[in-house]
């Protein structure tokens, strides 16, 4: 962990990111021993208020969200103590003054070795401003001792996140520059590298002669809550494919790396993201399918629909829900599609990657003892259960030969007595000590962008549809099915 003296600044210190996440994760980092001995977390933000009204708001979002809970109050009081509030108003440069003062004073305190964090929770529209007063006010010129950490999403589309790289690229070097997708944090997406590069067991499978195809689906029961004004602009493809989805397919389908360096990795993966197929306008009529979902009753209380949301605008035709198959085009993955899909309110909370094999090349047991029949499934269940099944064909105990599925499971909660950290947690940490092997490098953000923009414009060309088209608390639009049976398959769940 890091030792070096850490201040960091969060710009959205008063917003919803910190409350919830940026706060909670560092003070658990602070109770595990992470954080170094000095460190200060500057808040800055459009409202007027003290330090001290700034503690007492995070000490209540801390005792609400951390995993951990608030701990006894020394341990909350000696942290809060790192914690100061800077109102700084983005559209009148000159308040960065006032942050400047307050970082170097903390900085002279620190003995003028302190790293600097910059961290972006405010909306999209904020990033460049910001980025260009750190450098009007040269707060971020030591390129080993500054970084900037961004929150998505990041450009609204390929040219948007293609200007914005440009910008960063003219004030930061790469090495400073952050971007966060918190899927690449979590415990189990990490554990995906370990499982394939660890263990020699599986990648002789890891291909089209042994794979039949793969799912990735992230499905949610919530709604879209306060954030229809966001999402609005958003929809399911560009909030959850194109960064989260999409990332989790990159660590099934990335070649080995040969270490476990940061850009080795990012190198790998982006390959991935290159080597998939351009979706022709075909490929899009029978390939995608997006949704959006209508009133419906969720544990005995009616939910609104999509377009009843805050926020949202009543005729919207923005997308909660996307299904996407995609291809990627190399030796080891040729003719293996892969099928992504997420959505809200929906009928679970889950988010699961299915590895179907192929089938046995001859089947020796008659039909009426294989009923139950399935063919080998890896399913890694990255939440709410966190877990590895290894689904495989067994006989069923009983004097006749009669055969079912069962599945060898590794679950966190039966091997290891120790919580998982947040993946903000681990995120803050890899900042802090410089590491990026979980962020994303921009050309790996333009490369996810220029995948799915053939699919945006389409869906944006076409502006009547039949939304909404599937009700709260079922499995999304009855077409999803129809993409994934017509090539002889159907959406993996656990029970
Ligand atoms: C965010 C999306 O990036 O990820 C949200 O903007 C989504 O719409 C969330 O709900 C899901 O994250 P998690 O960690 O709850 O699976």
């Amino acid at each position: 962990h890091s030792t070096q003296p850490t201040i960091f600044v969060i710009f959205g210190g008063t917003g919803d990111l910190n409350q919830r996440k940026l706060c909670p994760a560092l003070y658990n980092l602070f109770l595990e021993g992470f954080m170094p001995r000095q460190f200060a977390i500057i808040g800055t933000g459009r409202k007027e208020i003290a330090d001290s009204k700034f503690r007492t708001t995070l000490e209540e979002a801390v005792s609400q969200f951390s995993r951990t809970g608030k701990a006894e109050q020394k341990k909350w009081g000696e942290f809060a103590a790192n914690l100061y509030y800077c109102p700084t108003d983005f559209n009148t440069p000159k308040t960065f003054e006032n942050l400047k003062a307050q970082i170097e004073e903390k900085q002279a305190e620190f003995g003028g070795n302190a790293q600097i964090i910059f961290y972006l929770a405010v909306a999209p529209n904020f990033f460049p401003i910001i980025a260009e007063c750190l450098q009007k006010y040269k707060l971020a010129q030591d390129e080993d001792n500054s970084r900037i950490v961004i929150e998505k999403p990041f450009g609204h589309n390929l040219e948007t996140a293609k200007e914005l790289n440009t910008l960063l690229s003219k004030i930061f070097s790469e090495k400073q520059i952050y971007r966060i997708d918190h899927y690449l944090g979590k415990e189990t997406v990490q554990n995906m590298m370990a499982f394939r590069f660890a263990n020699s067991l599986f990648e002789p499978l890891w291909n089209r002669s042994f794979i039949d195809h793969v799912q990735i689906s992230v499905t949610e029961q919530l709604g879209v809550g306060d954030r229809g004004g966001y999402y609005e602009g958003a929809g399911a493809l560009r909030d959850m494919i194109q960064n989260h989805l999409l990332q989790l397919l990159c660590l099934i389908g990335m070649e080995t790396p040969i270490s476990f360096d940061a850009d080795e990795i990012r190198d790998r993966k982006v390959e991935v993201l290159k080597a998939m197929r351009s979706f022709s306008p075909e490929d899009i009529r029978f390939g995608t399918v997006r949704g959006q979902y209508s009133k419906g009753w969720v544990e005995g209380k009616e939910v609104p629909g999509y377009r009843s949301e805050a926020g949202v605008d009543p005729h919207s035709n923005t997308e909660t829900f996307a299904a996407v198959k995609f291809h990627i085009d190399n030796w080891r993955w040729q003719g293996v599609p892969f099928y992504v899909r997420t959505g809200k309110r929906l009928n679970q909370t889950s988010s699961l990657i299915t590895i179907q094999f192929k089938d046995v090349p001859h089947h020796i047991f008659s039909p009426e003892v294989t009923e139950n029949w399935q063919q080998n499934r890896l399913i890694i269940s990255i939440q709410p259960e966190m877990s590895i099944r290894l689904q495989v064909q067994a006989k069923r105990p009983g004097v006749n030969m009669v055969l079912n599925p069962v599945d060898m499971v590794f679950d966190y909660k039966g091997t290891y007595d120790t919580d998982s950290p947040e993946a903000y947690e681990t995120l803050l940490l890899d900042a802090m000590t410089g590491d990026q092997t979980l962020f994303m490098r921009g050309d790996q953000v333009e490369a996810a962008w220029e995948l799915v923009m053939p699919i945006i414009n389409t869906w944006e060309s076409k502006k009547s549809l039949n939304f909404p088209n599937y009700p709260a608390d079922s499995w999304g639009p009855e077409e999803a099915e129809a993409l994934i049976a017509r090539d002889g398959f159907h959406w993996f769940h656990l029970p």
